[in-house]
């Protein structure tokens, strides 16, 4: 039933296969059927609508091609391919000669949002080129400060179809960072739901040398909040192991994932013979409790669409949604969420949003900026994900290319590269993604309006497409 897979909520089932191929350990690779340089049938968010200057052109590469934005006659937002289509100049390097267009700097044709071109100053008047020539322009919307641009072959879908949804809640309040990191962006998403923080980010609680960079007094108090703050984690038992990790949700763009169960303390390895973590005295509290999250919303525990709310998730959930975005619940304040714009090969935008509940008052909203400020972005943002993350798997420190082992811990993981990724939408649109290893389109984008044009019975069903799992990551 092709038609049936619309953009509505519905249930999807395949958390079962997704565990029993991490139970008999799968070589599932990370371009199998997930594209390298991204998904492009979506809205990515480009850049600040303020950093869009009035009298010039402003470059931003993406999805790897290079995108060059400037100002439309009404103020919004208007994207061409950087490549000027007389002879391939950068159009970036030009200016606004006139408002609402870019003249190239080269020989001076000059093109509007559309990407037609407008004139040619040292050509003539009349140039009978100028009719002619026509740059490739992107659909841009704006939204909460922010430019977003569709670079898919096929008809851009309304833009809130694919913004967070928790971004058009009435009662979030939403801090943004925006960082390239040296790194492809499957590795950001793969991060996401594959649990590492239980031994990469060990150290959470316990002094650690956290700002290499700050001096020596700023350290020691940071530490001393680590350790002192209410919830006294220093002495509470921590996470030992996971337990396996598993699907606790599955919708038509997103899953969530938790571990499945967690013991804290310490756990005892036969292979070694011996206990990890090794020394445990002093956590003498009781294991931290997991408290649920207050719900931005203020009425009910859904998003647009029947989407669960991960603002009424818990610790240790984890999310991925289509194209690039991953989530996770940190403490019980806030969603972190971020957003990867794939760049090149090997850069990656991250788009990082702490989204948490705006107080109803001033002093409240005044406190979540000196929480935000001075201790969830240095402590979270910048040295958990910039500084440990990244620094394990940025290039030429993690390769792609050699075959991978996934088992009990990487059920999310396999659910992304097996499962979501063939239920995004260039692979309901084209049958498959350009820059996959295994399923590159099966149809063009014009075949694609030719059958939508008959109704919506446009979509290519998951199942019916592809392959089912390889027998050899099948068998126990
Ligand atoms: S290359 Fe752009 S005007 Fe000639
Ligand atoms: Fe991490």
């Amino acid at each position: 039933m092709a038609g049936s897979y619309g953009d509505s909520p519905q249930r999807v089932h395949q958390a079962d296969a997704a565990a029993q191929e991490a139970h008999g350990s799968s070589g599932i690779g990370p371009f199998d059927y997930v594209p390298k340089l991204g998904f492009r049938e979506y809205w990515y968010p480009a850049l600040w609508t303020k950093e869009i200057p009035k009298h010039r052109p402003k470059l931003v590469r993406m999805l790897d091609e290079d995108v060059v934005f400037f100002r439309n006659h009404d103020g919004s937002a208007a994207a061409l391919t950087d490549w000027c289509p007389h002879r391939n100049a950068r159009l970036s390097l030009g200016v606004v000669e006139f408002a609402g267009t870019v003249t190239c700097p080269y020989h001076g044709y000059t093109f509007d949002g559309s990407g037609q071109c407008v004139a040619g100053l040292i050509d003539h008047p009349e140039s009978p080129v100028v009719p002619k020539m026509r740059a490739r322009a992107y659909p841009t919307q704006e939204h909460g400060g922010v430019v977003y641009v569709w670079m898919g072959e096929t008809d851009p879908v309304p833009l809130e179809d694919d913004l967070p949804g928790e971004l058009l809640l009435p009662r979030a309040n939403r801090y943004v960072r925006v960082k390239e990191w040296e790194t492809n962006w499957v590795e950001p998403i793969a991060q996401g739901v594959d649990f590492h923080e239980g031994y990469l980010h060990r150290m959470h609680f316990a002094w650690r040398p956290m700002f290499p960079q700050e001096p020596l007094w700023a350290r020691w108090l940071m530490n001393l909040f680590r350790t002192f703050n209410k919830h006294l984690g220093f002495f509470r038992p921590k996470l030992a192991y996971y337990g396996g990790v598993e699907i606790s949700h599955e919708e038509d763009s997103f899953f969530v994932t938790k571990a499945k169960a967690p013991v804290f303390g310490q756990g005892f390895h036969p292979g070694v013979n011996a206990h990890w973590p090794a020394r445990v005295w002093w956590r003498r509290l009781k294991p931290p409790r997991r408290r649920p999250q207050a719900n931005a919303g203020g009425n009910g525990a859904s998003l647009r669409g029947g989407r669960a709310s991960m603002l009424t998730g818990q610790a240790f959930d984890h999310s991925v949604e289509l194209p690039s975005k991953s989530r996770a619940v940190v403490q019980a304040e806030s969603v972190h969420l971020r957003w990867m714009v794939p760049v090149t090969t090997d850069t990656t935008r991250v788009w990082t949003y702490t989204i948490c509940v705006q107080p109803r008052t001033r002093l409240g909203r005044l406190w979540q900026n000196v929480w935000y400020y001075l201790w969830r972005k240095p402590s979270i943002v910048v040295a958990t994900n910039e500084q440990e993350d990244l620094a394990t798997f940025k290039k030429d420190r993690l390769r792609f290319d050699l075959p991978q082992k996934l088992g009990p811990m990487d059920a999310g993981l396999i659910y992304f590269r097996r499962h979501l990724a063939r239920r995004s939408r260039d692979f309901r649109r084209l049958g498959g993604a350009h820059g996959t290893v295994k399923a590159p389109p099966l149809r063009t984008a014009d075949e694609w309006r030719a059958v939508s044009a008959q109704g919506d019975a446009a979509d290519i069903a998951p199942d019916t497409r592809l392959d089912a799992p390889p027998a050899e990551t099948a068998a126990g």
